[in-house]
């Protein structure tokens, strides 16, 4: 299964942190952004290089560089805004791809009310950012939008996740690779985390 939990001690004592409740707003943002620092960098061990000679100090240097296009961070609305930045500090070329997902509360399925991808969106890795992989279904309908736009190569990061979510992206694309902080125990009867860290998007701007 293309799932990765990193245990690293650091992401360990900042998910601590920001699970307890009275954690404020700025710094379950600024956890959020920290925490997917490190999952970034986990997440990216097999981007490739290509070798480049460069001149230094005292004279020419065999070095490598990230191979041509390379990485569209695609934050899923609204709580994936909460780890974008994260991304993007540790990649401040990458591309900014949007998507926006609701429920629709009958059929229970995410339904797409915006999108924007770079025309080449093929050719990058797509890096999906949502902090909880609850049931899955909003990430599973992010790939299937950039499948349709021919992106073959494509990873999810999150804080969280719940292993109906793992489940669900297994079952449905397994060819996606995910990387979270912590996988906990179950899904509510709302389709909240447990024991998680509620909603994330509320906790990240502050709107509760
Ligand atoms: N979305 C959230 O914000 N929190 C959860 O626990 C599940 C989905």
């Amino acid at each position: 299964m293309a799932f990765t939990l990193v245990e690293h001690p650091l992401i360990q004592h900042k998910l601590s942190i920001l699970r307890k409740i009275d954690t404020e707003t700025n710094k379950f943002r600024a956890l959020t952004r920290e925490i997917t620092n490190l999952l970034t960098y986990e997440a990216t061990r097999d981007l490739s290089l290509d070798p480049i000679s460069i001149t230094g100090w005292a004279g020419s240097v065999n070095c490598q560089k990230l191979t041509g296009k390379k990485v569209a961070v695609v934050p899923i609305l609204r709580a994936g805004i909460g780890m974008m930045q994260g991304v993007l500090d540790l990649i401040p070329s990458a591309r900014v791809n949007v998507v926006g997902l609701y429920r629709n509360e009958e059929t229970l399925t995410p339904v797409e009310y915006y999108k924007k991808f770079n025309p080449d969106i093929e050719v990058r890795t797509a890096i999906i950012a949502d902090p909880m992989l609850a049931t899955g279904h909003s990430m599973g309908a992010c790939c299937v939008m950039l499948k349709n736009k021919g992106c073959s190569k494509i990873k999810a990061l999150c804080i969280v996740a719940a292993p109906e979510g793992v489940r669900y992206m297994a079952n449905h694309h397994p060819d996606v690779q995910i990387f979270a902080a912590a996988l906990d125990e179950k899904l509510n009867e709302d389709g909240y985390i447990l024991p998680g860290l509620g909603d994330a998007g509320d906790r990240l701007f502050g709107t509760k």
